[in-house]
């Protein structure tokens, strides 16, 4: 365990809220195979562990993006590699690990309905509602997170601690050590 960084929320929470949506989406979509979408490289882990709990058949695909401007978080997106599938009249369902002012995911959301699908909604890991700045409706969220910035279980602080399984926070700059 990494002592620098404290637990936000546990490896066991984790399973269980992603085991619980996993049963969720496969009673909505039941009958259906929709195409989970997902952006590299932070909701990797999630997307695995949540196709594993979805019974309905499903396919996958992926797009990278950066973003530029306005800090790193949010601003201009720019896809680097677009998906390989078609899904203009396919269910869609766009999966997310952080949606924090939603401008990344406002982008997308307008990108893919551009291509007419017959349906897209978004399934987030983790929402932080309070730095929301782009109103976007959310069908499935895993948890609420307060405004800290948080790492592992696929999300990065310059590409390291995506392998945590769980997620944590950093100590907070100017804190000291406010860690055990
Ligand atoms: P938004 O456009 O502000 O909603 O940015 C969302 C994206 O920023 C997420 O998909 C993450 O890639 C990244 N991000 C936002 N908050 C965090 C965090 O606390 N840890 C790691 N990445 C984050
Ligand atoms: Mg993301």
């Amino acid at each position: 365990m990494n002592k620098n960084i404290s637990v936000v929320i546990s490896e066991d929470d984790l399973r269980r809220r992603v085991r619980e949506l996993g049963a969720e989406i496969s009673r909505d979509y039941a009958d259906r195979t929709p195409v989970l979408v997902s952006v590299l490289k932070g909701s990797f882990i999630f997307l695995a562990d949540l196709a594993r709990a979805i019974t309905v058949p499903i396919n996958l695909d992926f797009m990278a993006i950066t973003r530029y401007g306005a800090g790193k978080r949010g601003g201009v997106v720019r896809i680097e590699k677009d998906l390989d599938l078609a899904i203009t009249g396919r269910e869609v369902l766009f999966v997310e690990d952080i949606v924090d002012t939603g401008l990344t995911l406002g982008y997308l959301v307008r990108n893919l309905q551009a291509r007419e699908p017959a349906g897209l909604a978004v399934c987030t890991l983790l929402d932080r509602r309070v730095r929301r700045l782009a109103n976007l409706p959310i069908r499935y969220t895993g948890f609420e997170v307060p405004d800290r910035f948080l790492v592992g279980y696929g999300l990065d602080h310059r590409e390291q601690y995506r392998n945590l399984p769980y997620l944590g926070a950093l100590p907070e700059e100017g804190k000291g050590a406010v860690q055990p």
